[in-house]
């Protein structure tokens, strides 16, 4: 199936690259990307210190170090938009995001690649309106790409209906 909704764990998914909810600055943080780090190893925190940086809107690939104990070959650093209340080009910043991590896993030769709801936390981006962007954009990279399997990793109950509904929306 090229794209399912699952609800769960973004650490614990049996796929090649896992992506995180980075900030442009690659400092390392909480929510998702907590998770990320801790299950990873702090050889993490070193390989993105290292890369310094990437805009909103952007994405960066490390090796998935402690993670590759499960299978897991790389993950994918990416970073959404900060919602300001939907004028700011976070529509737009939030599927440049989930384009580049496709490009990425696609670039490094994945065939399966777990994302969260980028921004949809700490970040304040309403699921509602974050839901239809992340889907169309994945379904749109997946047309032209026979070869890679997207599993969306949402952590409720509540955030899997509301993508379950988008999706049938779409
Ligand atoms: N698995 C899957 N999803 C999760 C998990 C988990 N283990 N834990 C939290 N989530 C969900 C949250 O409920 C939210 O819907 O992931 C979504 C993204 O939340 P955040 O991690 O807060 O990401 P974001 O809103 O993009 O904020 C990024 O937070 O950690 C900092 O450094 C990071 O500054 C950056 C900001």
């Amino acid at each position: 199936m090229p794209l399912e909704l699952v609800q769960g764990d973004i650490a614990r998914q049996p796929v090649d690259a896992v992506v995180t909810a980075a900030n442009k600055q690659l400092m390392g943080g909480g929510g998702v990307d907590g998770v990320i780090h801790r299950a990873a190893g702090p050889r993490l925190l070193q390989a993105i210190r290292a890369i310094g940086g990437t805009p909103t809107g952007t994405a960066v690939i490390t090796p998935a170090f402690d993670l590759e104990r499960q299978g897991v070959k790389y993950v994918i650093h990416a970073v959404g938009p900060v919602w300001r209340g939907g004028q700011s080009g976070e529509a737009e910043l939030l599927a440049g995001a989930y384009r580049e991590s496709l490009r990425l896993a696609t670039q490094h030769g994945c065939r399966s690649v777990a994302f969260p709801a980028i921004s949809t936390g700490v970040y304040g981006y309403p699921v509602e309106r974050a839901a239809p962007v992340i889907l169309a954009t994945i379904q749109e990279f997946l047309r032209g790409q026979s070869a890679l399997s997207v599993r969306l990793v949402l952590h409720g109950a509540d955030t899997l209906q509301v993508f379950e509904r988008a999706l049938a929306r779409l």
